[in-house]
Formats: C-alpha cells, structure tokens, sequence
C-alpha cells in the first residue's frame, strides 16, 4: 500500500521523482494504471475520440466527463483522480465553470480539475480554486481549440509564441494552479516554463525537461490501430493480443471445445438421473 496522492503531495514533488501520469476511461483501467503506480489519473477529454470513436476532443460533454471520471473514481485509486474539464463547460460562464467543476468532484469524485488555455483563463482559475476546486492548467498544444489553432500544431516554434507561451505559464502558476500540461511544444520552451513555475510540469511531446510525463492509456498499450503522434511510445500491442485471444475463442465455439466440462454447471448424478428417467416418460 502506499500512500493517497494529494494536491500538496503534487505541488511538492517539485524537482523530486518525475510525476507518472496516465488516462483511464474506466475502472478496469484505473485499477491497472493505480496497480502500476500512476500519480495522476487523468480522465481526460482524449475519451471523447479514444473510446467514443469521434475524432476529436469537443463532443465531450460535461455528462460524459462525470460518467467516466466516476467509474476511474470507484477504483478508489491511491493515484489523484483528475477530471478533464471538456470544451464549453468553462467558456461561457464564470457561474457555469464552478458548478461544471463542481459536478465532476461532486458526482464524478474528482480531486482535481483540469482546464486549457493560459492567462484569459485566469477569472476561471481564480473563481475555481475560491470554490476550494484545484485545478491544472494546459498550455500549448491545447486540442480543444483544435480549430482555431487549424489542427493539432506544435505551439511556441517561435521566440515570440514561446515568450507568450513562458507569460502565460507563469500568470498560471501566479493564480495558484497546481500543476501545468505542457502539450506539443519544443523542449527548449518546456524546459525554460519547468525551470520558471514553482509547480511541476507534465509534458506530453514535450521533451523530457518537466517535472513528469503523461501518455494516453490506449496509445501506451497499443489498444487500437489508429495513426500515433511521434511523441507516443507503445509498449505492447495489447489490441493484436485481444485479437488473437478472441479468435482463440471463436474458435474454440465453432468446434465444440468451449464450455468444457469444467466451464459448466452440473446437477448432482442421483437428481440428473431422476431428471432423465422423468423426461424420457414424458415423450
Ligand atoms: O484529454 C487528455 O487526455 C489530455 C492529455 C492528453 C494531456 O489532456
């Protein structure tokens, strides 16, 4: 057993072992990220195109974001549960954002939050943490603006994107947030922001310089076939052993060696007998 992962543990991890994080979408996962000793478990938006099949993060709705984060919250992980804030729920309104913030601790059994985007977004992060809801910040690549940006871009390449990137990443950890996602930006302005902000960094194609990493869960394990940024490490292939599990299975019904007799339920020999004797009458 080791110790729950909290907040403050987060924030004074700095400059100590790099943070383990990882996605899960469900309490199987949760289980497995937890048993392999994630700190974060992040219920990200990612979900809305790794498990839903959309193609990208915006039909996440704050119902979906409270079903799923409350299936990784039963896991009851030692691993902080963070649930991803999807796009629109903190957009239009400051009231809207603490009460969507407020389902995923509530009914979803967050401890934490996540939100994108840098200093426009400091009267939401101000407003969330007076409502004693922590939150992380995401800066760079941020998908939830996947069309203003004109597709999933690598951000700060240039000085004065980075600087802008170093400003924000700074006002952020100036209004208190826990902990900063560094997404698709160059290692260069990953290390400068890890070195500037007192709370760690979790890169994620964001060169090895932050405080800790996170991959998706999926993309880790090689649960699917689709196309994997160059950033993704694959671990094992575990759709190709699916697969072949399944056919092993398949196959085993087409040609009677599935239930075995050990895989059944049996009466016992006196009442079987009596059943057939029974039965036989009947006809
Ligand atoms: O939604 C998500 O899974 C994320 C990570 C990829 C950082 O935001």
């Amino acid at each position: 057993m080791r110790d729950k992962v909290t907040v403050p543990a987060i924030v004074a991890s700095k400059g100590g072992p790099k943070l383990k994080v990882v996605t899960a979408y469900d309490t199987p996962s949760a289980q497995i990220a937890d048993r392999a000793g994630a700190d974060i478990i992040l219920v990200g938006d990612t979900l809305a195109h790794v498990v839903l099949g959309f193609d990208d993060t915006l039909p996440a709705t704050v119902d979906i974001m409270v079903h799923h984060t409350a299936a990784v919250a039963r896991a009851k992980p030692d691993a902080l549960v963070l649930g991803d804030m999807p796009w629109l729920s903190y957009h239009i309104s400051i009231e809207e954002a603490v009460r969507n913030a407020g389902r995923l601790m509530q009914e979803g059994r967050a401890e934490a939050v996540k939100i994108e985007g840098g200093r426009k977004r400091l009267p939401v992060v101000e407003a969330l943490l007076s409502a004693e809801i922590p939150v992380m910040g995401h800066l760079g690549l941020t998908p939830q603006s996947i069309h203003a940006m004109g597709g999933y871009r690598v951000q700060g390449r240039k000085v004065e994107a980075a600087t802008e990137l170093v400003a924000d990443a700074r006002a952020l950890a100036a209004a208190g947030v826990f902990a900063i996602v560094l997404e698709g930006v160059p290692n260069i302005v990953a290390q400068i922001v890890t070195q500037e902000v007192p709370v760690p960094t979790i890169g994620i194609g964001a060169g090895p310089y932050c405080d800790g990493q996170v991959l998706v869960y999926h993309d880790v394990l090689g649960l699917h076939h689709g196309r994997l940024p160059k950033f993704v490490r694959q671990y094992t292939h575990l759709a190709d052993i699916a697969t072949e599990a399944l056919e092993h299975f398949f196959a085993d019904i087409e040609f009677g060696a599935f239930p075995a007799a050990t895989e059944s339920y049996h009466m016992d020999e006196a009442s079987a007998r009596a059943f057939h004797t029974l039965t036989r009458k009947e006809e």
